[in-house]
């Protein structure tokens, strides 16, 4: 497994495998890897003749006040991980190779779809997301790159990104992979004290809950966003929204599928989970 943390290296690494007509897969993450980001990966390894996995906690997508500073970081035991799961190569780069210091202004927004939901309670996050995951694409040319549907609307506004600017990139959306009791895999799951990582499952639950009585054909949608922000608050959460939603644009349903997103707050952890309702 090759490790590097300048751009020039990489490309060039890069640049030789595709010589060898090598495909590429990207699966771009902040690090503190669990098995969640290792179901990308292993779906990379699947899909492309080359994996690559960049590791970078990127400061323009966490908004001030949040939690940058102390956000986990673990390299080494992120590297014995990708190590095992036979990745070819880890991207590492550094605050100021991505963000040079040379006074850039360019950021990458999605109208419509960042002015909600995640977007509105953490302004300029995915614009954060967006220019980082630009400059990826740009700095790797990955064939395809890999996601977790876990962050629902992050995903969205990528394939947005895609298709608008014509970047030459599949954008494949995997299934979010979940803990026995069904909390979504997350790094912020580590902010948990024992009592609210019981607790912590519940998100899941109502999510399911509400789905299932919208595949029973309720389509009292505001009343069922009541009745779920409810069922957190009692349980012990903050809930910041619950939002059921066209899972292609995240307006109101329509005949198409349906994703019901959640944000809530268990304490200093800010959870986020969704379900997706085919039809
Ligand atoms: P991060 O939170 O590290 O997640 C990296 C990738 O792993 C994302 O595509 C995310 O959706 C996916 N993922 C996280 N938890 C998952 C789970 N339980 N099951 C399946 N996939 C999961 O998302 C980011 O980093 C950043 O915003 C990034 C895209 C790297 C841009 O900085």
């Amino acid at each position: 497994m090759q490790y590097f943390e300048d751009i020039a290296s990489t490309k060039e690494q890069i640049h030789a495998w595709r010589a060898d007509s090598n495909t590429i897969a990207l699966i771009p993450t902040l690090g503190n890897l669990h098995a969640g980001h290792l179901s990308l990966v292993k779906k990379g390894r699947e899909l492309a003749d080359k994996t690559v996995v960049s590791i970078f906690v990127n400061p323009t997508q966490f908004v001030p006040g949040e939690d940058f500073e102390n956000y986990p970081r673990t390299l080494t035991a992120d590297l014995e991980q990708l190590q095992s799961e036979q990745v070819d190569l880890v991207f590492c780069p550094a605050t100021e190779s991505i963000y040079t210091k040379s006074g850039e202004q360019t950021r990458v927004t999605v109208s419509g779809l960042e002015d909600r939901y995640c977007g509105t309670s953490r302004p300029g996050h995915f614009a954060g997301v967006a220019t980082v995951v630009l400059k990826l694409f740009n700095i790797i040319e990955p064939d395809m790159a890999i996601f977790g549907e876990k962050d629902y609307q992050q995903l969205l506004v990528i394939r947005q990104i895609v298709s608008d600017l014509f970047v030459p990139v599949s954008i494949i959306g995997m299934p979010t992979v979940r803990e026995s009791d069904g909390l979504a895999m997350s790094s912020r799951n580590h902010y948990l004290d024992n009592h609210q990582r019981e607790i912590a499952a519940g998100l899941y639950r109502v999510l399911q809950d509400t789905a299932a009585a919208i595949r029973a054909g309720k389509t009292d949608y505001p009343g069922l966003e009541t009745q779920a922000a409810n069922s957190l608050n009692r349980a012990g959460f903050r809930t910041d929204y619950i939002a059921i939603c066209d899972a292609g644009t995240l307006g109101r349903p329509t005949a198409g599928d349906i994703v019901v997103l959640a944000a809530a707050w268990l304490g200093k952890a800010r959870l986020i989970d969704n379900v997706i309702i085919r039809r």
